[in-house]
């Protein structure tokens, strides 16, 4: 497997529970990854659908049709990428959308790929479009075209490419440019995972790395762990630390409750910042809604990030709405943070929510 990574490294707010790749990860990440799709848990749907794909694409002898890997941050992507490779017995190339900044870039990438090989590009929708119009023919007729030399002796040249399956992965579907989407013949959507999905991560993780661990400390971290196996497995890591020094090495729940309660994680995995959003919401405007320009500035992040990294759980969780007037704060919340609900709120049914995805 050839792999050119250029990961997304967020710092910025060394959050433990971000479900963006942090460098520290690095450590366990690519040990932790099942190969195959047997041993991949959870997102039944997507598995399903593209273990028959592969089936078919094998028995025809032919590459897969492109996917399009779409969801919050932190699911499995790349995973699920070196997987489909693994499965098609072809080489994986990894790369990511801002790191393709010349269409010669692509062109080289693609001209230096094998016959069947999988290409994954990471936060593909961060492609300039002029990168992008090289990506057009060569998904549809495994062709580039490029222009030789300048003004008017310059003359364009069509050269072929291998046939390859495109993995593209982005957290933002909806930013994609439609000649892009409507290429791919495979869309497949990864939801956040459930608790007892997580748990069964957590365990299989524990058990590669020789973490004692029962189910229920087992069920303690994937249940604060917000939907996410990329913060599941870096909670795992780091209650490991207080097991071993302060608890005798077993993580049971009692263990990772206290261990996860030092890092002011709740039991529903929110953290500070989460807090800090919803009592924003709640306390400087009345519980919402709040536009989301309106809502970073007050928190101090930007939009985007609140967009794909804070929100979908508070989401999944039904602590926010969208709706069409702006961001809301549900009586799930309120009861949560113990602020007493009021009987005016922007939740009434009566408000339209939308999904802005
Ligand atoms: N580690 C991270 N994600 C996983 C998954 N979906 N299944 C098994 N192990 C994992």
């Amino acid at each position: 497997m050839i792999e050119t990574s250029d990961f997304n490294i967020d710092e910025s707010a060394g959050r433990i529970v971000s479900p963006e790749y942090l460098s520290d990860d690095n450590d366990n990440e690519v040990s932790l990854r099942p190969k195959s799709l047997d041993e991949y848990i959870g997102q039944e749907k997507a598995k399903d659908n593209l273990s028959i794909y592969i089936k078919a694409a094998l028995q025809r002898k032919e590459t897969l049709d492109h996917v399009l890997l779409y969801g919050p941050p932190g699911l499995g992507k790349t995973t699920l990428s070196g997987i489909i490779a693994k499965e098609m017995g072809v080489n994986l190339r990894v790369t990511s959308g801002p790191a393709i900044e010349k269409q010669g870039d692509l062109v080289a990438l693609l001209t230096n790929l094998n016959e069947g090989d999988v290409l994954f590009i990471d936060e593909i929708h961060r492609l300039s479009r002029n990168v992008e119009e090289i990506l057009y023919p060569a998904m549809e007729d495994f062709s580039v075209d490029i222009i030789i030399g300048k003004g008017p002796s310059a003359r364009s040249i069509r050269l072929d490419v291998p046939h390859f399956t495109l993995v593209g992965a982005t957290t933002r579907s909806g930013q994609l440019t439609a000649p892009l989407r409507d290429r791919f013949g495979v869309l497949l959507r990864l939801e956040l995972y459930t608790p007892e999905e997580l748990a069964k991560i957590v365990t299989r993780s524990a058990s590669i790395l020789n973490i004692p661990i029962d189910y229920e400390g087992a069920l303690e971290i994937a249940s604060r762990s917000r939907g996410t196996p990329r913060i599941a497995n870096r909670l795992l890591r780091r209650v490991r630390d207080i097991a071993q020094i302060e608890f005798g090495g077993e993580i049971t729940e009692q263990v990772a409750m206290a261990a996860l309660s030092r890092f002011e994680i709740d039991e529903l995995g929110l953290d500070e910042f989460d807090r800090k959003m919803l009592s924003t919401i709640i306390y400087n405007y009345s519980g919402g809604p709040v536009g989301l320009d309106t809502l970073a500035a007050a928190v101090g992040e930007e939009s985007i990030t609140i967009e794909d990294v804070y929100e979908p759980y508070l989401m999944q969780i039904g602590f926010l709405t969208r709706t069409t007037r702006g961001r809301c704060v549900t009586k799930l919340a309120y009861d949560h943070l113990n602020i007493p609900f009021p009987n005016c709120n922007c939740t009434d049914s009566s408000q339209q929510t939308i999904n802005l995805n």
